[in-house]
């Protein structure tokens, strides 16, 4: 018996519904598989823990969760604890403390699921953006003077290292290698930023070297949303910086049909600390609580972890069980279905015992 030992942080707003979800149908893949345990210890952190302890989390929070071989993850946010409170206290931490470099989102469109884009159907729209995710924009560098005054002036700095630039672009090309088409596009904004995007560009074509038989091309950011809405066939692999790949894999998201079904994965490759596996979307204030928040994010992002954790058998199993029931039309009210969260849930369990 193969076992695993996942840390589960529900966070906020829809992030229990979806997480709970997701443990249904891990648990019920592991009845299925029969080989393989998953033990799981949920931690109750969050703005419930910041309201009663003024922290997200204990100050022994990462060494805790560094006992685990992977963190499953909801959402953070509430509408009364300011956005970067939230996410300083919480997410920002874990992916920063544990290194975790890369930010994988891939991004396909489901059978069942009607995207926005005409003439784009299933098989028209498989991306994968990597996102830096250790520094760049996000590196928290940066201050506020004279505060409050009319002189006021806030900085925010964009940290780019070469070591960090040169391994977010070797796991990319690794990973568009790894896939059929082995195509690569590269994003940067290098015309307007002169320095750290410029270094991109250069550490791009030296990594590339390495990679004689990966296709690739450079796009700037601006130019990037464009072909995504007007030629998303021409793309398969991304790799961006932190603050771009953002905003980016959230148009992907909404080109895919809901942010509601849109994974993401908090990679170290380098295995020094558990990953982190959760969905893209944030606690959704707005239907929290109705037991309508689409569970497929969270769902597709456990088959990420499976993935990580070395079980891509079950991680298939749960994928084909995600399209099987997408597939059959049951759907939350983002995708324009009427099924609740629990309906999904239900169908993926019975997906998972029924097939083969
Ligand atoms: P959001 O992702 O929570 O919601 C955006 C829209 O998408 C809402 O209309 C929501 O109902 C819908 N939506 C999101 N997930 C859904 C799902 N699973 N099923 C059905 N509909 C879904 O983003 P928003 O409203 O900008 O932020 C709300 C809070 O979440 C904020 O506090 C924000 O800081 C936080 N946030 C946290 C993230 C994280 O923990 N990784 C990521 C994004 C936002
Ligand atoms: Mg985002």
């Amino acid at each position: 018996m193969r076992s695993h030992a996942i840390a589960a942080i529900p966070a906020d707003g829809i992030g229990p519904e979806v997480i709970s979800a997701g443990l249904r149908v891990l648990a019920a893949l592991a009845q299925r598989l029969g080989d393989v345990r998953f033990d799981v210890e949920t931690f109750g952190w969050g703005s419930d823990h910041y309201r009663k302890h003024g922290v997200m989390m204990p100050a022994d929070g990462l060494a805790t969760l560094k006992t685990f071989d992977a963190i499953y993850f909801g959402a953070v946010g509430a509408p009364d604890v300011p956005d970067h409170v939230t996410l300083w206290g919480l997410r920002l931490p874990i992916c920063q403390g544990f290194d975790q470099y890369a930010n994988v989102r891939p991004t396909r469109i489901l059978p069942g699921i009607t995207p926005p884009l005409r003439h784009c159907g299933p098989g028209d729209l498989d991306w994968v953006i990597v996102r830096e995710n250790s520094e760049g924009e996000y590196s928290g560098h940066g201050g506020r003077a004279h505060k409050g005054l009319p002189e006021e002036v806030g900085t925010e700095v964009a940290i780019f290292t070469r070591v960090g630039v040169t391994r977010i672009m070797r796991y990319a090309f690794g990973l568009a290698r790894s896939r059929p088409r082995k195509l690569l596009t590269v994003v940067t904004k290098s015309n307007a930023q002169r320095h750290g995007m410029v270094m991109w560009d250069e550490i791009a074509a030296e990594v590339a070297q390495e990679f004689p038989d990966v296709a690739w091309d450079k796009m700037l950011v601006d130019a990037m949303t464009v072909r995504m809405t007007l030629k998303p066939r021409s793309l398969d692999t991304i790799v961006a910086t932190n603050l771009h790949a953002d905003i980016l894999s959230d148009l992907a998201g909404a080109l895919a049909g809901s942010l509601g079904v849109a994974p993401t994965a908090n990679i170290d490759p380098q295995r020094r600390f558990p990953s982190m596996f959760e969905p893209i979307h944030g606690s959704a204030f707005d239907i929290t609580g109705k037991g309508i928040a689409n569970p497929v994010a969270s769902f597709w992002t456990a088959a990420q972890m499976l993935e990580h954790l070395g079980e891509p058998e079950a991680a298939a199993r749960l994928m084909r069980a995600i399209e099987r029931v997408t597939g059959a039309g049951i759907l939350t009210p983002d995708l324009g279905g009427t099924a609740t969260t629990r309906d999904v849930t239900e169908a993926v369990v019975d997906a998972i015992h029924s097939s083969n």
